[in-house]
């Protein structure tokens, strides 16, 4: 039993995206047939840079489970992959099917625990490398494998639970707040997005995303025709522009522009690359709402856009699909560095 292959989770829905993703990658990485390579491009991939995927493991082939006693092959398959590891993340699909496991794996779980301790593996090594995944489909069979620590989202299931603020004025707030962490370390973070800064939030009305910037400090200019919730007007870092958001721009260059407009992706990509590039910003972060068909194709489209706009200067650009995002992707794109694209680094050639 190896980590031969990749198991990516997406939101339910976005598996012809995720697959579409990763063959694209695969593509670009000069790696064919990667069925057979999936242990390689799962060890090589960069999972921050997937856009789709919200978690990536390298896992083993589907488990048949018995009935009577699910826990051994478990233990077996665990032990192939080493013996190590800094979790346990027992996990499943998330769709009302996959949430019904739990009456399952809940009850599994301590014995599970118990009989990886007795085998000799250890499932909480803070400085181990790898976490340990298992994978139920189905009551009678899962996938055994691991993460990455470095290399992987750092929440079970890869989903971002976010406890909902009590005095933001909408959902949405969780989006930024998601976008925050995913996009930036903790370093990055305290150094790009200080006390002091200032922003402007592009279709702000009613204000969960301008809540964010205030909590951390900033001055913000909301711009929307519709209204702002006036608790953060009072909190005297909020100005109100009844504007549109396409024709708004800052009298002097600032440090953020967000934007949750809800307009073409290709509009709002262009638009954010203009702030950048004309540099009435440092950092942006956006939402593009996809359409219902071809959404990896406008995620491709959009790229191209901010590469036209900015290609010639150094930029920094990522894209996810957010836990709290629907049908819609969150871009990050600032003036700063730029990454390579998948390299083949690593990867073996096929014998
Ligand atoms: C999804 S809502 C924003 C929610 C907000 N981010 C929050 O957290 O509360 C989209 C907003 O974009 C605004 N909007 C759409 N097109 C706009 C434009 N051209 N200029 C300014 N605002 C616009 C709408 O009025 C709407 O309030």
């Amino acid at each position: 039993m190896s980590a031969a292959r990749i198991l990516l989770y997406c939101r339910a829905g976005f598996e012809k995206e995720c697959a579409q993703e990763i063959s694209a990658v695969a593509a670009e990485m000069g790696v064919e047939g990667f069925d057979d390579m999936g242990a390689e491009l799962g060890r090589n991939l960069e999972f921050r840079r997937l856009v789709f995927p919200r978690q990536m493991v390298r896992a083993s082939e589907l488990l048949a489970l018995p009935e009577v006693d699910r826990v051994t092959p478990i233990v077996a398959a665990a032990r192939a992959l080493g013996r190590r590891f800094a979790a346990l993340w027992i996990e499943m699909p998330d769709t009302n099917d996959g949430k019904s496991l739990s009456t399952l794996t809940k009850p599994l779980t301590p014995h599970l625990e118990r009989a990886l301790a007795k085998a000799g593996i250890a499932i909480d090594d803070a400085k181990a490398a790898e976490r340990l995944h298992v994978f139920f489909v189905g009551g009678r069979a899962c996938h055994v494998g691991v993460s990455d620590v470095g290399n992987s989202s750092r929440w079970p299931m890869g989903i971002a639970r976010l406890r909902m603020p009590s005095g933001s004025p909408s959902r949405s707030t969780l989006k930024l707040a998601e976008a925050l962490l995913e996009f930036l370390d903790e370093e990055e973070r305290a150094k790009r997005l200080a006390p002091g800064m200032t922003a402007a939030d592009l279709g702000a009305s009613p204000g969960g995303w301008t809540w964010q910037l205030v909590q951390r400090e900033l001055m913000v200019t909301a711009v929307d025709n519709g209204a702002i919730d006036p608790r953060l007007l009072e909190t005297g870092q909020v100005k109100h522009r009844r504007d549109d958001g396409f024709h708004y721009r800052p009298a002097e260059p600032i440090d953020w522009m967000v934007c949750d407009m809800v307009e073409s992706p290709s509009k709002i990509a262009r638009l954010a690359s203009r702030w950048i590039a004309e540099g009435w910003c440092r950092d942006t972060i956006f939402n593009l709402k996809l359409p219902m068909k071809k959404r990896w194709e406008e995620v491709g489209r959009c790229r191209e856009i901010i590469d036209t706009e900015l290609g010639g200067a150094g930029y920094y650009l990522r894209m996810k699909h957010l836990y709290h995002d629907r049908e819609e992707v969150t871009a990050y794109l600032a003036r700063r560095q730029r990454e390579p694209l998948h390299s083949k680094r690593n990867v073996k050639e096929k014998p």
